[in-house]
């Protein structure tokens, strides 16, 4: 591992290290996907050893397979539709807290989760800050039927928010597509610039056949940021 990827780690670890300062006893727990994510669940998973208790609702099956192996005791959302908080990675971060998310692909279900949560956290190290969203390409979850008219679809609803770039089908690193938890397929749209997140969210939810976008708008109430200089919190105004 390179010197640059181990800084890495260790600021994802500040970050989740700092939310878990949050999560209380009795607490129901969103608990989000992602190499930063899986920090939180990790230093959660030491304080239920010592004593704490909290449920967990994992944002995926990934999320589920390392909480269960750590012994974390976990529900369903079904089971408890209303959590305290989520704690979650992001792709980018902008400057109003708009999140683009979905890297992993878990972004459905990790959209469904924080809307549950009465506060979600962001965790991130300070490089998913950014001036403007897009430069990430945004993942885009559809469905597995009619995909190049859905493609279609959403290249006209994305020029009609002012954004225009390549659709790449997602596949695993084996060339297989890429199937979610959810059994949807997923679209990355290199837009380069979002410029009005809103209106590009609003227009992509208008497509048949799209599932959910990873614009996250008004959901992170906090996002806890490691950087060089040290940890910085900042709360959406
Ligand atoms: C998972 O689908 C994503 O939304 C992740 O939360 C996001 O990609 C951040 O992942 P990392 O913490 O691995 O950067």
């Amino acid at each position: 591992m390179s010197s640059s990827a181990v800084t890495a780690e260790t600021l994802k670890r500040q970050a989740a290290a700092r939310a878990l300062e949050h999560v209380r006893s009795g607490m129901k727990l969103g608990l989000g996907t992602g190499s930063t994510a899986k920090h939180f669940v990790e230093l959660l998973a030491e304080r239920v050893a010592q004593g704490l208790e909290v449920v967990g609702v994992p944002t995926s099956e990934a999320t589920r397979a390392q909480a269960e192996s750590l012994g974390v005791p976990l529900g369903t959302l079904d089971e408890h539709p209303m959590l305290d908080l989520c704690v979650d990675g992001a792709d980018e971060i902008g400057p109003d807290l708009t999140l683009v998310k979905g890297g992993g692909g878990a972004l459905l279900r990790e959209k469904i989760v924080a809307s549950a949560a009465h506060e979600m956290i962001v965790i991130a190290d300070a490089s998913k800050m950014v001036a403007q969203l897009g430069a990430f390409s945004l993942p885009i979850e559809v469905v597995d039927f009619g995909v190049a008219a859905i493609r279609r679809g959403i290249e006209r609803s994305a020029r009609a928010a002012g954004c225009q770039g390549l659709l790449t089908l997602r596949r695993r690193a084996d060339g297989h597509v890429f199937v979610t938890d959810q059994g949807h397929l997923i679209l990355d749209a290199a837009y380069g610039v979002i410029r009005e997140p809103a209106l590009l969210a609003a227009r992509l939810a208008e497509v048949p056949g799209v599932v959910e976008h990873g614009l996250f708008i008004n959901l992170a109430s906090r996002v806890i940021l490691a950087g060089a200089d040290g940890v910085t919190v900042i709360d959406r105004a």
